[in-house]
């Protein structure tokens, strides 16, 4: 069977003041009345009767409010998604046995084909036995993107000759001319498949763990955080990539919503509840959670309201929003 594996236990830090660590994005409405972990869900559920989601402890009571249907996966300490796709993918092996697992990321939006383009890259994983990426076709030479160099076509997929995780402006314009696909941050694996690469990886005593029946609690004792991406992606020489050729977002950053959500006349966009009125104002971002914000005079800014703090920045400043939430983790 196929098996999708909801990753929820992110905080989303490119998002606040939205997101913060107690109320991380997936919880957040931030397109329509649904949850972005509700909505990818119901998503899922296109893709495979049995729905898993994977979360961080702080996080596990919440999960079934949006996810009443699925079964929680909750990893014994947050370690990024390495250490957690590891110990879900570990947990579906015991309980549902040989499959192919498709984890899927709550923070995306997705257009049409999606529900059949998962469905070929879990027959893909199925058939090559290995790690199964989507690439999809960039639009602008990214840095919070993985980016993945194709070799040649054998059809559905192509094997991967090399993943490049978060690169910086320059190499990511240099991936963009030389044809290289993002990577969706979508996988399909079988549990062997997955195992076997993380065991080349720092990952490597929590596999033998695991597998040991070692406490899982344990097992996370001193693991690597890391993310699936530096961790296994790019060391691993068993991946394939499978074209994805839907319309596709990540809604990590303010930037983003930019691009999903429809404009005004002044081409800008309001995200969450928010009234804005503006004076020679255009291509903004407004979100706020039951906020009134004017704006006069500025352009190509991300203006974000919630609870009682307000956070301004360039759009195309949006990523750097990550650096400053770290320096905020650290004063306390
Ligand atoms: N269970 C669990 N535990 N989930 C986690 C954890 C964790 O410690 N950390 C993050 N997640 C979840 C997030 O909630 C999100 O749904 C998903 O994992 C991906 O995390 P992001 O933080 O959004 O990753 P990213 O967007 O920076 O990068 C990834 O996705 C890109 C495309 O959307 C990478 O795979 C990139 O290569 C990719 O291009
Ligand atoms: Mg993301």
């Amino acid at each position: 069977p196929v098996v999708a594996l909801v990753l929820a236990g992110g905080t989303g830090s490119r998002l606040y003041p939205a997101s913060r660590a107690d109320r991380p994005k997936q919880f957040l409405s931030l397109l329509g009345d649904d949850s972005l972990l509700s909505r990818t869900v119901s998503r899922a559920r296109g893709v495979a009767d049995d729905v898993f989601v994977s979360t961080r402890p702080a996080f596990a009571d919440e999960i079934s409010e949006h996810a009443p249907d699925a079964e929680v996966v909750v990893e014994p300490a947050a370690k990024d998604t390495g250490p957690a796709l590891v110990y879900a993918t570990h947990r579906i092996r015991e309980t549902v046995g040989d499959c192919v697992v498709v984890a899927l990321p709550s923070d995306h939006t997705v257009g049409d084909s999606f529900a059949a383009v998962m469905r070929r890259g879990a027959r893909v994983a199925d058939e090559t036995g290995s790690l199964v990426t989507f690439g999809v076709e960039p639009t602008r030479p990214d840095t919070g993107y993985g980016y993945i160099e194709p070799g040649e076509s054998r059809g559905d997929y192509a094997p991967v000759s090399a993943f490049h995780e978060k690169p910086d402006a320059e190499t990511a314009h240099e991936y963009v001319e030389a044809g290289h696909y993002w990577n969706a941050g979508i996988f399909a694996w079988t549990p062997d498949a997955l195992l076997a690469a993380a065991r080349d990886s720092p990952l490597s005593d929590l596999v033998t763990d695991l597998t040991d029946g070692t406490d899982p609690e344990r097992a996370f004792d001193g693991v690597a955080e890391v993310s699936i991406d530096y961790g296994v992606m790019e060391r691993t020489e068993d991946a394939v990539v499978v074209p994805a050729p839907f319309e596709w977002d990540d809604l990590g950053s303010w930037d983003a919503f930019d691009r999903v959500v429809d404009g005004n006349a002044n081409g800008t966009v309001s995200v969450g509840d928010v009234t804005v009125r503006e004076l020679d104002a255009a291509d903004n971002v407004v979100a706020g959670d039951d906020k009134h914000v004017s704006l006069v005079g500025v352009s190509d800014l991300a203006v974000v309201t919630w609870d009682d703090r307000v956070l301004v920045v360039p759009k195309e400043r949006a990523q750097d929003v990550r650096t400053l939430v770290d320096e905020l983790k650290q004063r306390g």
